[in-house]
């Protein structure tokens, strides 16, 4: 029985995560931490919890699942090492140089960590076929659709898959003209390899992304849409697993599928 811990137990996706431990075989909860709703009873007999770091002390969890917030996650991801604590982290907006350093303390103290910006294994696949159609094409843009209430633009998907397509072409922006922004920012944000990212946020939506490649005469576009959080739980939960058994570092569920 692995034993998990919840940070941001009262979030959308921490309640998901909640359920999902609570109704495994394979793990049992044994704390749930949030700023939010503290003492409230989430599952047979554990309690909301303020403090990570005393919620761990106490119920001493082979990992910890955190969906929190951008501005907290690193912090959260260093008191786990700290405390032999193995992280699962789902919240994204993590930094290049914060990932440098989540590495480095995993390693150091020999201990896992898992870092996914996405846990659903449809939008892994489309982030796969981003990166297989990335070789036949010089020109793409990749445009991602979310609720209101995401607090990062843009995605740490949308990040992840510029990346991958990135390994594959060195520009998708051959032969464009050169712009004028009337507005600033039409155009989106530039990631790897001069991909633009454009973040769409509106109510209606929960997680969605589509990846256009265009070239003379065609256009590719490959699209997933997350239309309910239990997507997730089924990567998280692996992911859950092979921390508690590995002794790594990992940057996406891909490398574990
Ligand atoms: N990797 C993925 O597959 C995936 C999927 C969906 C969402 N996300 C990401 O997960 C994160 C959470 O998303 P959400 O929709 O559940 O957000 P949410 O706002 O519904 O939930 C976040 C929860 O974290 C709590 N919280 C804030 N600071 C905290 C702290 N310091 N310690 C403990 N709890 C704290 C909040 O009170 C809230 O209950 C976001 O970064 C989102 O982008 C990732």
């Amino acid at each position: 029985m692995i034993k998990v811990g919840v940070s941001g137990a009262m979030g959308k996706m921490g309640k998901e995560v909640v359920n999902a431990v609570c109704n495994s075989d394979d793990f049992e909860l044994v704390c749930a931490v949030d700023v939010i709703e503290l003492d409230t009873e989430i599952c047979k007999d554990v309690r909301i919890k303020g403090d990570l770091k005393a919620a761990i002390q106490i119920a001493k969890p082979d990992v910890i699942i955190d969906f929190t917030q951008p501005k907290f996650v690193f912090e959260n991801a260093k008191i786990c090492l700290e405390n032999g604590v193995r992280p699962v982290i789902g919240t994204t907006g993590l930094s290049e140089e914060q990932l440098k350093t989540l590495k480095e303390m995993t390693e150091k103290n020999n201990l896992g960590c898992f870092i996914a910006p996405n846990f659903s294994t449809g939008a892994v696949l489309m982030m796969k076929f981003a990166q297989i159609a990335a070789k036949y094409f010089d020109n793409a843009e990749i445009i991602e659709l979310h609720h209101n209430q995401k607090k990062d633009a843009p995605s740490g998907t949308a990040i992840k898959t510029a990346q991958m397509m990135a390994e594959e072409n060195t520009s998708f922006s051959k032969g464009n003209c050169d712009e004028t922004e009337i507005i600033p920012c039409s155009r989106g944000g530039k990631a790897n390899a001069d991909i633009r990212i454009h973040s769409v946020r509106m109510p209606g939506y929960m997680a969605s992304q589509e990846v256009l490649f265009g070239s003379a005469g065609q256009i590719l576009s490959i699209r997933h849409d997350s239309v309910d959080r239990k997507c997730y739980m089924p990567g998280v939960l692996l992911a859950a697993k092979y921390t508690a058994e590995h002794n790594e570092f990992v940057y996406g569920l891909d490398n574990i599928l």
